[in-house]
């Protein structure tokens, strides 16, 4: 067993909220306090540093071909997201992009290290830019491949519904086809869970349901890109379906919230998105707070909307932007994004829990959301290991 110490764990348990010593049993925790465990273990000094739960990223676009740099220069010229995706751009274009590449491994290997740099121990990465049986294939096969190589646990999802393709004219053929390959992919065991873009320039909500109802069918857990650029009460929807989370939430309405708390489906905010397309409406942080909604932050890294590489960055941009305290964003970017992937053995550091955690040099964990551009990561156990970088 491994005993860590001289460290200030930030256990985000309330019950034990902090503590001086850490006992891996492999890769669980077998041990968090402030007394010295009895017994003879192998130690590791952590040199005093602060040390949280590792960092979850639960909504990520990480795997694509290309970029969108040259739609980024048209919105700077007043284009916005949605006209250029109705003109054939936007996520169209990183679909070509993307059954055009070769290199879908490595360019997403590349990317990853990043996350791994910032103490990411779990992260969700959706397909959603082959949008074909193929490609949606080789996205979801490429995720499990980092699984394999990388010491990071991730999650997938199927994203199947997220644009109309080119080769299609109507949306409620192209969603009978998805949910065909829904089953497909479900059985070749590549997806963890099913999500769909309810929007204008997406699908609608009885496109979306169809979509949930396949999922439901395949005992596959659901969430959804919900009320982002409009308010077509998609996380109500979503809940309806006890889906795992209604991500984005900008436009939620009043009902959607009470409909959320109610199936304790998790809000997670995507604060660079909302940067990046310059929207001014912000989620009602509010009345998710009132109503005991869970908020989770996460990166939605993807070409279009928010090429960020940086979890840190985003933790900041929640508390410039929407206001949310440190602490919350800490939360966001551990336990509750834990409970957006449906993930109970992670997020905080208690006995019986996965021993997956970050040190970081820093004297308060509020330092993780102060700085901007400064990473402060020292080092990730992951599975009770230290984490080779
Ligand atoms: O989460 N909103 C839909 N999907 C992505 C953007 C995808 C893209 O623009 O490529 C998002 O923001
Ligand atoms: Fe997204």
């Amino acid at each position: 067993m491994k005993l860590y110490h001289n460290a200030r764990f930030e256990t985000l348990d309330p019950a034990n909220p902090f503590a001086r010593y850490i006992l891996c049993d492999g890769a669980t925790i077998a041990y968090v306090g402030n007394d010295k465990p009895e017994g003879e273990y192998d130690t590791h000094d952590l040199m005093g540093h602060l040390v949280t739960p590792g960092l979850i990223d639960c909504h990520t676009h990480l795997i694509y071909g290309g970029n969108r740099a040259s739609e980024f220069e048209q919105r700077l010229q007043g284009v916005s997201y949605e006209e250029i995706a109705k003109a054939g751009g936007g996520i169209r274009s990183t679909v070509k992009a993307t059954r055009a590449s070769s290199t879908l491994y490595e360019t997403a290997a590349k990317r990853l290290a990043y996350w791994l740099k910032q103490g990411v121990t779990t992260l969700e990465i959706k397909s959603g830019y082959g949008l074909n049986l193929e490609t949606e294939r080789k996205m979801l096969q490429t995720v499990r491949a980092l699984a394999q190589n990388f010491a990071v646990d991730i999650k997938t999802t199927y994203l199947a519904a997220h644009a109309l393709p080119a080769d299609y004219d109507d949306k409620d053929t192209y969603i009978d086809d998805t949910n065909i390959w829904m089953k497909t992919l479900n059985n070749e065991g590549l997806i963890d869970a099913v999500d769909a873009f309810c929007e204008g320039i997406g699908f609608s909500p009885a496109q979306t349901r169809r979509v949930f109802e396949t999922a439901s069918r395949l005992n596959l857990p659901v969430k959804l890109h919900a009320d982002q650029l409009s308010n077509l009460e998609g996380a109500a929807l979503a809940a309806s379906y006890n889906a795992l989370s209604a991500d984005h939430v900008e436009y939620l309405s009043d009902a959607g919230v009470d409909a959320m708390a109610k199936a304790q489906t998790v809000a997670v905010l995507l604060p660079g998105a909302t940067y990046y397309i310059r929207e001014t409406k912000h989620p009602p942080i509010q009345a998710l707070r009132d109503k005991g909604v869970k908020i989770a932050l996460a990166t939605d890294h993807n070409p279009g909307s928010s090429p960020i590489l940086s979890p840190l960055l985003i933790m900041n941009m929640a508390a410039t932007l929407f206001r949310m305290t440190p602490d919350e964003c800490l939360r966001g970017f551990t336990v509750n994004a834990a409970a957006a992937l449906g993930l109970s053995d992670r997020g905080m550091l208690k006995a019986g829990l996965r021993a997956d955690f970050a040190v970081w040099d820093v004297a308060h964990s509020n330092e993780l959301t102060y700085y901007v551009g400064h990473n402060p990561h020292i080092a990730t156990i992951y599975k009770g290991e230290i984490r080779d970088l």
